[in-house]
């Protein structure tokens, strides 16, 4: 039998309360205050820095002096042509002057010499690499602007907004050009070769855009890795647009060589010479029955043959994709942040069913921390008659209360769960349950802080 305490009135309404917050990663610093209609539900201020948006003149930019380029040296920049070492000094000038560490890989293929450039972000963890890359190359037949200055050009500006951000990831941030991708990958695969296999361990993740900026563009998200795969979804779905995942042609560029080397690989690509469905015409635009690049690998692919709304759009995921995997020390990182729920419910006396408050989480990615921390306040006469647990979104339990002969009142603890097999996003629940007849009382709040 307790100790009797005149039981305090239980506060009224003390229905389930859940709010789905939608707080887009993409949002600044500190977010902007939650709309008001969820109030229980309280967001805590984070201060992950959002990435930039890629200034689309810039991209195109770049992709006019790569045109100029062309059009001086004999209308391409196709391997083993002077206009591909025009393009290589091109980029390399705007990365040296921006504060990175260039070099340039030669190789040999079809008796002319062919270069990739290797450009490192100083700083950031090398045992735990980011690249991105692009081919610099054209097909001979044409200046490559969309097959691949976009490509180039998109992760060159994403480059300089490294720069320009002074950007201190904790990952180390590594962008490549590669050369003679149209003779069959020969300069990615050069590069993959020459890396020793301790070296090849170091690359996390390795992102190829080659071709972003079709004419009658879609909007095709690499399968080959699911993590990296779903930044990329993710930030399309922060713009509404849907994306189907690539299958024109799996293997088809400079990622191959990558992923055969065991590496995770991820990326982009607007569409070659394919035909855009009529389904695909309905959600994106464009034109049904019409090639997504009708211009492919022909003299047309000119500074005219780009939409500059993709290019736009998946020169801005790439530095999402970039800012999200390089920043964290887990991939995806973790920005942190408390999701609350302070609406009061009775906890009936014994013997009685559990009661459950929910918080649904729907702004994070990737998993739960091994450190996940869940504050619970509990207003009750007699603490001992409580068992508490939490319920991971897969509906797993942990237990952070079990019932004793403790007559403390009440419980304002902050648990400590390893919560890494769960996701973040999803119903979180408190499951409370009294196993002491006479004393009662009710929770006050409960806080996941992540
Ligand atoms: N790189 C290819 C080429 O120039 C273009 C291409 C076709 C592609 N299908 C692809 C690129 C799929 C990426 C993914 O021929
Ligand atoms: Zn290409
Ligand atoms: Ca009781």
């Amino acid at each position: 039998m307790h100790r009797s305490i005149p039981p305090r009135p239980l506060a009224a309404g003390a229905a389930l309360a859940t709010a789905a917050l939608t707080l887009g990663l993409l949002a600044p610093a500190v977010h902007a205050a939650p709309a008001p209609a969820a109030a229980t539900t309280t967001p805590a201020a984070t201060t992950i820095a959002a990435a930039p948006d890629i200034p689309v003149a810039n991209v195109k930019a770049h992709l006019a002096q790569l045109q100029q380029i062309a059009n001086a040296n004999g209308g391409n920049r196709a391997h083993g042509r002077s206009g591909y070492k025009a393009s290589l000094d091109y980029v390399k000038g705007k990365l040296d002057s921006a504060g990175f560490t260039t070099s340039v890989q030669q190789f040999s293929s079809s008796g002319a010499t062919g270069y990739n450039l290797i450009a490192d972000w100083p700083g950031g963890d090398t045992s735990r690499t980011v690249m991105a890359g692009a081919h610099l190359d054209s097909v001979t037949a044409g200046p490559g602007i969309n097959d691949n200055g976009s490509g180039s050009a998109g992760i060159l500006e994403t480059a300089l907004a490294v720069s320009r951000a002074q950007l201190k990831p904790d990952k180390h941030l590594r962008f490549a050009w590669w050369g003679a991708e149209e003779l069959g990958m020969v300069g990615s695969k050069y590069y993959v070769n020459s890396l020793a296999s301790a070296d090849r361990s170091k690359i996390s993740g390795y992102l190829n855009f080659d071709m972003i900026g079709s004419p009658n563009p879609g909007y095709f998200v690499y399968d080959d890795d699911s993590t990296l795969e779903k930044v990329f979804k993710d930030y399309f779905a922060t713009l509404s647009i849907p994306t189907e995942i690539e299958t024109e042609g799996d293997g088809r560029s400079d990622h191959a060589p990558f992923k055969n080397a065991g590496i995770p690989v991820g990326g982009l690509f607007s569409g070659a010479d394919y035909t855009k469905t009529s389904a695909q015409a309905q959600k994106w635009g464009g034109s049904a029955g019409q090639e997504f690049d009708a211009c492919y690998h022909a003299s047309c692919d000119t500074s005219a043959n780009i939409d500059t709304t993709a290019l736009d759009h998946n020169s801005d995921a790439i530095a999402y994709a970039l800012w999200q995997l390089a920043a964290g020390g887990t991939t995806p990182p973790d920005p942190g942040g408390s999701y609350e729920n302070t609406t009061d419910l009775a906890i009936p006396d014994s013997p009685a069913p559990a009661v459950t408050s929910s918080i649904t989480v729907a702004d994070r990615t990737g998993n739960a921390p091994s450190a996940l921390k869940v504050a619970v306040n509990i207003v009750h006469t007699y603490s001992g008659d409580l068992v508490i647990d939490l319920l991971g979104p897969s509906g797993r339990a942990y237990r952070l209360h079990n019932s004793s002969s403790d007559s403390t009142p009440n419980i304002d603890t902050t648990y400590t769960v390893n919560a890494s097999s769960e996701t973040a996003n999803g119903t979180w629940k408190l499951r409370i349950q009294d196993k002491g007849p006479q004393d009662t009382g009710y929770l006050n709040s409960w806080k996941l802080t992540f």
